[in-house]
């Protein structure tokens, strides 16, 4: 452990549970250069330039309608299902670009899980929601399936609350639990990036904390993308904060820096509540 860094003379009043971890050296992930998209003539996203760092959560926050979850939806090419949808630049995702045709959206579906605003388990039991990706994936073998079953649970730190109800559909749980399978199903595929569009808004605050920590815990073995409008939520729990406005991004720094001495006027009139 690296002493954290402190810009000022004080650290966030925010930040609980953030970690001190130092981590310049990590590895990029996804290297997002000069990303422009258009829905049809709405100039949504304006030359996005953003390396995300392994092992790392990185918080994307800003006002309503400023373009975060077009941007997590570019990282996993779900934003080109609409049709109107044109983009240029590039999203470098381990070395190949994955906005070019000839990358196949078959293999990024393999390495980056989503979990969604809303919870959306699938109207099946515990156990087939967190099978279903595996299953897709060719693995039949009830054995292997049960210890992944086991293991995305663990992981998802659900585990002891669902296994003696596995067969149970997963629509009996209640929303924070439903949220923290979703995240299991995603963890099921092995990925290698989790991709999060306010995964706590829809949840109560005890809940909210218990997937806050999940995060935490989770970055160990994953890259983290979280969009949230929550900003005390990405000051406890990212290392790295992009304050996204009007389709830019303003400013894109280390959590302490951006909620402590932000650069630009703009991250500091949004993250006093000024507006938002
Ligand atoms: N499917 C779509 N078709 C047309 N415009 C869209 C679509 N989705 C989002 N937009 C527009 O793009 C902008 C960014 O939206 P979005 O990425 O959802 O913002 P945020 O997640 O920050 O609230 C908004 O102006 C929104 O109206
Ligand atoms: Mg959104």
């Amino acid at each position: 452990m690296v002493q954290l860094k402190v810009n000022k003379q004080t650290a966030s009043p925010l930040a609980p549970f953030k970690s001190n971890q130092e981590s310049t050296e990590n590895k990029i992930v996804y290297d997002t250069r000069q990303l422009n998209l258009w829905y049809g003539n709405h100039h949504a996203l304006k030359n996005i330039d953003l390396a995300i760092k392994e092992n790392e959560v990185t918080a994307i926050i800003g006002p309503s309608g400023c373009g975060k979850s077009t941007y997590i939806k570019t990282l996993n090419r779900m934003v080109e299902l609409v049709p109107s949808v044109k983009t240029s630049g590039q999203i470098i995702y381990r070395d190949r670009n994955i906005l070019d045709a000839s990358y196949g959206v078959e293999e990024l579906r393999t390495k980056v899980g989503m979990v969604f605003q809303k919870p959306n388990p699938f109207p099946k039991s515990i156990y087939d929601n967190i099978a279903y990706g595996p299953r897709i994936h060719g693995i039949k073998n009830k054995k292997i399936l049960d210890g992944i079953v086991e293991q995305s649970l663990r992981g998802a730190a659900i585990w002891d609350e669902v296994k003696d109800r596995l067969n149970e559909n997963a629509y009996s749980l209640s929303g924070g639990q439903q949220q923290r399978i979703c995240i299991a199903r995603a963890l099921a595929i092995e990925p290698d990036v989790i991709l999060m569009d306010e995964p706590t808004s829809a949840l109560d605050p005890i809940s909210t904390l218990k997937v806050e920590e999940l995060v935490q815990e989770l970055k160990q073995n994953y890259s983290i993308i979280i969009v949230t409008h929550n900003m005390q939520q990405a000051a406890r729990i990212s290392d790295r904060t992009a304050f996204f406005l009007n389709g830019e991004v303003v400013e894109y720094d280390k959590t302490d820096t951006i909620f402590s001495t932000p650069s630009d006027k703009r991250t500091e009139d949004y993250i006093s509540g000024r507006f938002g």
